[in-house]
């Protein structure tokens, strides 16, 4: 083994020494110099102490623990000052200071009234589904009845894509499939986004969020119709005394098409910014259309139904009394987080 002079040693240590900068680097360094292998070892093994006189051996005893001693307490020293380091540093860490609040996210207000919707709807043993948002042109149209040159078309304005499919105008695109898919009979929600190409202000958006509904089986009538939407009100809103009328409406995939108008909760039916008249359109609905049943393969002969499309961004506007629909997609969080579900 090579050996090695207190000289060096000293040297190196006062070196190494100076580059600990962390109480991890002292504990190398312990390791290092005494280790059982370490530096100290090899200072040792470098005489040859049965050739060494009494006098060279007690001077070698002497220079050996004054070197060691200085080893020990220089890294007690310094350990001591990078401990003392870790200590101001967390000083300087004012602990009395409030800490940062980690933001708990919320469930947007549509989001919330479309979960109240699915559980009242399930409830009355229908099943709630998605469709997509990029429809063809057949089901958002042809299928409800809607010819190309139906001026039923210019009521909704659309968004065309270039492969000649659409983003959906409303969710009444899901009819058609859903009774292919299913038959007869039928009970489903499909709550989602539509999206028109039209002019925002307080109360229109060109993205809001529909839930159709749609029920078909013999004998249905629009009894069945208005106690469903009945139904609905009152448990959406939490009382009895909502009050609704229903107007004749037109819709080319029901016959009688209907709207269902409910007081606004807002001003009381007064009328204001949101609902101008008292009244907000809020639930189009009517008996679907033979026509409908047919593109679906369902025997119109033998089974009825009706359909709805409940605006579910304004009914989340009447229930929480939000008087702008922009704000539903401003993406601001102090707005998303203020509303609690009332399930
Ligand atoms: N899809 C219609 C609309 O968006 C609403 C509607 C649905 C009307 C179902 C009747 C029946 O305007």
């Amino acid at each position: 083994m090579e050996t090695i002079s207190f000289n060096e040693v000293r040297e190196a240590f006062a070196k190494e020494v100076l580059e600990a900068k962390a109480i991890d680097d002292i504990e190398k360094l312990k390791v290092k110099y005494m280790g059982r292998k370490g530096v100290f070892r090899r200072l040792q093994d470098g005489f040859d102490f049965q050739l060494m006189s009494a006098k060279e051996k007690k001077r070698f005893g002497i220079e050996f623990n004054t070197l060691k001693k200085h080893f020990e307490e220089t890294l007690i020293e310094v350990e001591a000052k990078l401990v003392g380091d870790n200590v101001t540093l967390v000083r300087k860490i004012d602990v009395s200071l409030p800490g940062k609040d980690s933001r708990i996210g919320a469930i947007h207000p549509v989001n919330l009234v479309q979960i109240e919707l699915e559980a009242i709807f399930q409830g009355m043993g229908f099943s709630a589904m998605t469709g997509p948002e990029v429809v063809s042109e057949f089901n958002n149209f042809d299928a409800l009845n809607i010819p190309n040159d139906h001026p039923a078309r210019d009521m909704q304005d659309t968004y065309w894509l270039k492969n000649g499919m659409v983003l959906r105008t409303h969710t009444s695109s899901n009819q058609v499939p859903a009774l292919k898919k299913f038959g007869a009979p039928l009970r489903v929600i499909f709550p989602g986004r539509c999206f028109r190409y039209e002019n925002v202000d307080a109360s229109h958006e060109n993205t809001f969020y529909q839930l159709e509904g749609l029920m078909v089986d013999r004998d249905i009538s629009v009894a069945h119709l208005i106690g469903v939407m009945k139904t609905l009100l009152s448990e959406v809103f939490h009382r009895d005394d909502v009050k609704i009328r229903l107007r004749p409406g037109y819709f080319p995939f029901v016959e009688p098409g209907f709207e269902l108008d409910i007081q606004c909760l807002l001003c009381g039916g007064k009328g204001c910014l949101t609902c101008r008249t008292g009244w907000i359109e809020l639930i189009p609905c009517g008996m679907v259309h033979p026509m409908v049943l047919k593109h679906g393969g369902v025997d119109p002969s033998k089974y009825t139904g009706f359909a709805f499309g409940l605006g579910l961004t304004r009914l989340a506007m009447m229930k929480f009394s939000i008087p702008e629909i922009r704000l539903f997609n401003c993406g601001d969080i102090r707005f998303n987080s203020q509303f609690i579900a009332t399930v």
